[in-house]
């Protein structure tokens, strides 16, 4: 295997990201895959870009408005490379006050829809005891993301090796041996992006990286429920693929469970999600069910992702742990990781990662 100036393990979305925008800055770059390209929580993700959701930690706020100002560019050089160009299948999202916001006074808080407003917008929602603001946050499709994202890596000089493991890492003066089960490389930098597998890849002994698991499922509405929006509430989002070349198609999500490496559909969490779905737009109840998956998020006990060298590994670096907010923060965490790598000043302050 040959010398390069960074390797790269996991060819999820952050390795591939981060792999095209260090190509596109001179680098030489060699990623390593133990199984096959974007095939975990890459492509298992929904694809909300939820910068706004009352859900995540206010400490990544920065981290994801800087990766919404990167997208548009980000989509570009993917479509310029790859040829196929990813779009968005939404532009708001309808989401639900936490309980704890959405006061009882009968007084609409700014921003919130009056009941009128809301049945206006989409007239099949049941809102029952939430409250809804109409929020501008953009999705995709992860699946068309990653076809594009994969053609884009192969059309430039990334070494890319699948169905290979890296065995160790170890930082050898200015540069680091990287033992794979395909041979031996050698970097004068590692990152270790391997979501929720890095835990077990890291020299850090008490590294808090594990999988959180999600069940989700597709189904196909009627076209009597065209959903123009995201439907989202602290217990279940509705994401219609809106402008994809089947219109019907609407993923519901998702389960959080701590369940190890347990990838297993369960038709009774299925069952659950949709009834839950259902409480909000009562047709889903019929819809006829597409596929249903588990995806599994690197998750971190603060949500918060983990970048930046390996304390005492000068050569080692670490970009995991982006839990639910993966698909929003490939194009700031390959930028800013592209800069400390580098050694420019990043434009995020990364202190809270
Ligand atoms: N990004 C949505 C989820 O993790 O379920």
């Amino acid at each position: 295997m040959a010398h390069s100036d960074i390797c790269i393990a996991g060819a999820g979305i952050m390795g591939l990201s981060l792999a095209l925008e260090l190509h596109h800055r001179g680098l030489r770059v060699t990623v390593v895959e133990q199984g096959a390209p974007l095939l975990e929580a890459s492509t298992a993700a929904a694809g909300m870009l939820a910068a706004g959701d009352h859900d995540n930690p206010p400490q990544l706020r920065p981290l994801a408005d800087f990766s919404l100002t990167l997208y548009p560019s980000y989509l570009e050089r993917l479509h310029a490379l790859s040829r196929i160009p990813v779009s968005f299948h939404t532009s708001t999202t309808l989401q639900a006050l936490p309980a704890h916001e959405a006061d009882s006074t009968g007084v609409l808080s700014p921003g919130i829809l009056s009941p009128d407003d809301l049945h206006r917008i989409l007239p099949q929602l049941t809102p029952g005891e939430h409250r809804f603001q109409l929020i501008e946050e953009h999705s995709l499709d992860p699946r068309q993301l990653a076809t594009s994202l994969i053609a884009a890596v192969r059309s430039t000089s990334i070494d890319l090796h699948t169905q290979t493991h890296v065995l160790s890492a170890c930082s050898i003066g200015e540069s680091v041996e990287v033992h794979t089960s395909a041979g031996i490389l050698h970097a004068a930098q590692f990152v270790d992006c391997t979501g929720s597998w890095a835990a077990a890849s890291s020299p850090l002994p008490h590294l808090n990286v594990a999988p959180r698991k999600g069940q989700m499922l597709a189904v196909s509405l009627p076209p009597s429920l065209v959903l123009r929006s995201v439907v989202r509430t602290s217990s279940v989002y509705i994401v219609p693929r809106a402008a994809g070349p089947d219109t019907t198609r609407t993923i519901i999500g998702a389960t959080i469970e701590d369940a190890g490496f347990d990838k297993t559909v369960h038709a009774h969490d299925i069952a659950h999600l949709r009834d839950i779905a259902a409480s909000l737009l009562p047709e889903i109840a019929y819809a006829p069910q597409l596929e249903a998956w588990a995806g599994l998020r690197p998750a971190t006990p603060d949500g918060l992702p983990l970048l930046g060298p390996i304390p005492g590994q000068p050569n080692r670096f670490l970009a995991t742990g982006h839990y639910r907010n993966g698909i929003l923060l490939a194009p700031a965490t390959a930028y800013v990781m592209a800069q400390l790598l580098t050694g420019e000043r990043t434009s995020v302050d990364l202190t809270a990662y």
